[in-house]
């Protein structure tokens, strides 16, 4: 599939020139990273486009017709700001163009026409913006060849994994995307419309309480540079609010000041546990987590919960990977039971031949004390601390066959369950291989198991008191994972038969659909 003219491509290529390489491109609501992929740090600057408010008095002095970025964010005291995605969706394409055009020539000053795109999207962006976006990109740009990233894929291969379960927070959206071996499991995606901008707005209403009014459009970046420099999240919220004499002073723009209590800095973002808080009907960011799980597999649930990655700034708060952990564990009895561990990490690649260790008592008496003792959970009475015999044996999932057919005695390669020459039945060997011991014969009471069509794990088993379930993986510039793991992508060889150039897509648009998993 690849599209890379070796001849200008990055390799070979003049070192300090950026012709062929690959331009990274991540527009999210709040802030846009744009790179060069290899590059361990994205350039950042805030989404928003403005127009002069007043016309100009001495137009030929410095003034500019648009204002992006930085720029913007500067001025924006005189400008009419516009944000151009709202809750993840484009919604000014005008101000989009901008964004993307003061990407190429004067954030990273590159020929578009002379480099390979990388752009990130959410899941489950609708095909026609994804084929709009490729259109711009080839047509009005003239770029050399695009890949369409799912920003949550890349954002977990910036945590050095390509299963988990990714909780991705920004400025306008947050998602739980599972993903198992570089494939999304769309069904199980959950999508919050309860971000970073929600905190804001609780911040607002907060300050409010306390006489500090923010309004215009320019004081919500204000409002966004309080959160991030002063919220935190509490393990006990409503401990820390008691607190009245902590107090921290904000200097405003005008030079007046604000007095943040510490009440307001923790009880704003609570409303990602308690998007209530707002009026909003949505599920809080641990709740999601749970409910995206449930729709997998059980033989993942382990997995996902151990490979709990976050990513996007609204996670950045201090404390929250702490709290996040503690309102899983008051919704995880929501699962029921976990399904037992394998020894084996589950993985779709792997063949599923694990074998299970199955109790033939379930519940029994102690003898010691008469306590009442399932066995399928524990092997010692919870009471007294006797530790039960407990008979297991081993079911392999693949049952083992004679190579000699009982009924018409012919030799067979591959013996299964009827023979290939005669059609007779041929029942399995009634004794397992068991930890490389060798063969072992079943004892007569429980030959009857070897029937019981073997799992990957049983229904009713159990929940792992000791070990640890919930691993919360926190990638070190959460706000950057998205461009650092398509950074780290761009930078593999292999990663090139992923783009398409404008011929390709023209042939055939569907062709943008192409999958990261392709790699694997
Ligand atoms: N240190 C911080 N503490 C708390 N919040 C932060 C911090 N840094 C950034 N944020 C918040 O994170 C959000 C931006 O995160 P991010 O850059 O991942 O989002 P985005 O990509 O712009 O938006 P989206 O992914 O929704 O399109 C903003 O709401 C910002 O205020
Ligand atoms: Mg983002």
């Amino acid at each position: 599939m690849t599209q890379f003219n070796e001849q200008t491509s990055s390799i070979g290529a003049d070192s300090n020139s950026t012709d062929g390489k690959i331009v990274i491109i991540d527009i999210g609501e709040g802030y846009t990273k744009v790179g060069i992929a290899g590059d361990e740090y994205p350039i950042i600057f805030p989404t928003m486009t403005g127009t002069e408010k007043y016309q100009s008095v001495m137009s030929d002095v410095g003034t500019k017709g648009q204002y992006v970025g930085e720029d913007c964010m500067r001025m924006r005291g005189v400008l009419k700001i516009t944000y151009p995605i709202n809750r993840g969706a484009i919604m000014d394409w005008d101000s989009f163009y901008a964004v993307l055009t003061h990407i190429f020539f004067n954030v990273l000053r590159v020929d578009p026409s002379k480099v390979n795109v990388i752009y990130t999207e959410n899941a489950l962006t609708p095909l026609e913006t994804r084929k709009y976006i490729t259109r711009l990109l080839f047509e009005t740009y003239r770029v050399k060849s695009v890949y369409l990233a799912n920003a949550s894929v890349m954002a977990l291969f910036s945590a050095g994994l390509t299963t988990g379960i990714l909780l991705e927070s920004g400025e306008g959206l947050t998602w739980v995307v599972p993903i198992i071996d570089g494939r999304i499991v769309t069904h199980a995606i959950q999508r919050l419309t309860l971000s970073g901008k929600d905190v804001s707005e609780y911040l607002r209403t907060l300050l409010l309480g306390y006489g500090i009014n923010f309004t215009s459009s320019a004081q919500r970046d204000i409002l966004r540079e309080i959160k991030e420099q002063n919220c935190f999240i509490a393990l006990n919220p409503a401990e820390v609010a008691k607190n009245t004499t902590d107090v921290t002073t904000y200097i405003l723009p005008d030079g007046e000041s604000a007095k943040i209590p510490i009440s307001v800095r923790v009880n704003a973002p609570e409303i990602l546990f308690h998007p209530e808080l707002l009026g909003y009907n949505v599920s809080n960011v641990a709740q999601a987590i749970i409910n995206s799980i449930m729709k997998l597999d059980r033989q993942y649930w382990r997995t996902m919960l151990r490979n709990i990655v976050l990513s996007g700034g609204n996670t950045m708060f201090q404390g929250f990977n702490f709290r996040l952990e503690e309102e899983l564990k008051k919704v995880l009895p929501q699962l029921g039971s976990l399904p037992k561990p394998t020894t084996t990490e589950v993985s779709l690649n792997k063949p599923k031949m694990v074998n299970v260790t199955t109790p033939i008592k379930k519940i029994d008496t102690c003898p010691k004390c008469g306590e009442r003792v399932n066995l399928a959970i524990n092997s010692f009475c919870m009471k007294c601390g006797y530790k039960f015999e407990v008979t297991s044996i081993n079911i392999p999932s693949n049952l083992q066959y004679p190579n000699k057919c009982p009924t018409c005695k012919r030799k067979i390669d591959n013996p299964g369950p009827f023979c290939p020459f005669c059609g007779g039945v041929i029942n399995p060997i009634p004794s397992i291989k068991f930890g490389g011991l060798g063969a072992v014969e079943l004892p007569p009471q429980i030959e009857k198991l070897e029937q019981v069509k073997a799992t990957e794990f049983e229904d009713d088993i159990l929940i792992d008191e000791g070990g640890e379930i919930i691993k919360i993986i926190l990638p070190s510039n959460r706000n950057t994972a998205i461009f650092n793991g398509a950074s780290v992508l761009g930078s593999i060889p292999s990663a090139r038969k992923l783009f398409i150039s404008y011929e390709q897509y023209l042939k055939d648009p569907n062709a943008i659909a192409l999958d990261f998993s392709q790699l694997l």
